[in-house]
């Protein structure tokens, strides 16, 4: 079975062919990112006017890529939620008009559930497993129960930890997205040159809170600047990153412990960051457990992911009609 999956939810307009869930036939991707860096941030409008312009070719390059008509396709998923607002409507409109005109069934996907999906077509991950999410709007340990039963075991009750790794770059002087500049520059840096306070969250022990650390960095370097001191940032950068991920992998390894997962998986774009990537394997090696991390082509937003999950969600009987909306925001446990 094909299906052609499109996602417009950020700055990324993409389509792609994926055959039964997990073979990719074709993963085509443009991206506005160049432009937003001038901004330092994504500017939505920006988005939303190169996702109308480019989504006719995007689509069509898919198909030609996967050597295929819309005759050859057998659903049309689309992420519908959450994302940016004016973004996610070219897409499913793109999306409804296709299905309708070429009377295909349509799919709705949640953007988070697609980076999930990744992971189905990386590696051969099945679920029940134990999932850390981590991208530039979300960081979450979801429970994957099955392909379309999820729950929320930790969340974070402030800024995501790619939104943190993005703020702490700009305010580094680093090019936008801060996440991978943070990478990049931490290879030169030392990770223990600074300590930032271990941030404490009162009520569920399995949830993250990135806004104090953002700030200890801020604080760091006003301190510095009014000293008249130099800080290197690759150091900063480095220790930084080293906060971020000690917290996330500490309480990715309390939920695994108390529940007794012997499956882990990981996604989302920060799923991309190589200290998270070692400091997961190992974790995974002192425990015994398996492994799963998504190749880096499909840690970022694209749409095989999303067809790959429209894969399992029509096999489980989801289907949108033209009355179909986009959601900026919704739960990953939602079937709206
Ligand atoms: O999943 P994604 O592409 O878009 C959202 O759904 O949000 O994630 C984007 C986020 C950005 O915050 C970006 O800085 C971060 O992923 N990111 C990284 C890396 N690559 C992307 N963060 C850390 N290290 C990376 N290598
Ligand atoms: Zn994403």
């Amino acid at each position: 079975m094909k299906i052609l999956g499109i996602e417009s939810s950020c700055d990324e307009t993409a389509a792609a062919v994926v055959e039964d869930g997990r073979k990719v036939l074709s993963n085509v991707i443009a991206t506005s990112l160049e432009e937003h860096k001038l901004y330092g941030g994504v500017v939505p409008e920006i988005a939303s006017r190169r996702h109308a312009e480019s989504i006719s070719g995007v689509v069509e390059e898919a198909l030609r890529q996967a050597d295929c008509t819309m005759d050859g396709i057998d659903a049309v998923a689309v992420t519908y939620a959450p994302g940016l607002i004016g973004a996610l409507l070219v897409g499913v409109n793109f999306a409804k008009g296709l299905a309708l005109a070429t009377d295909k069934p349509l799919v709705p996907v949640h953007h988070i559930r697609g980076h999930i999906a990744s992971n189905y077509i990386s590696n051969d991950a099945e679920p029940p497993f134990l999932c850390l999410v981590v991208s530039g709007g979300h960081s979450h340990i979801v429970a994957v129960n099955s392909y379309t039963d999820f729950e929320v075991i930790g969340r974070t009750r402030d800024d995501a930890a790619g939104e943190a790794l993005d703020k702490a770059g700009r305010t580094m002087g680093l090019e936008y997205p801060g996440g991978v500049s943070i990478d990049k520059i931490s290879t030169e840096g030392d990770e223990n040159a600074f300590t930032f306070p271990k941030p404490k969250v009162t009520g569920s022990p399995y949830d993250f809170s990135f806004s104090g650390l953002k700030t200890s960095v801020i604080n760091t370097l006003h301190n510095a600047e009014q000293k008249g001191e130099e800080i290197s940032i690759p150091d900063l950068a480095a220790s930084f990153q080293k906060s971020v991920v000690d917290c996330l992998i500490g309480n990715l390894e309390a939920v695994a412990s108390d529940r007794g997962y012997g499956k882990i998986v990981i996604a989302g774009g920060v799923s991309a960051n190589r200290k998270l990537r070692a400091e997961a394997q190992k974790m995974c090696a002192r425990h015994g457990w398996q492994l799963f991390l998504p190749e880096l082509k499909y840690c970022g937003d694209n749409a095989a992911m999303i067809a790959s999950q429209g894969y399992y969600e029509y096999l489980a009987g989801r289907r949108a009609d033209e009355s179909l909306n986009a959601y900026a925001t919704m739960q990953i446990e939602e079937n709206l």
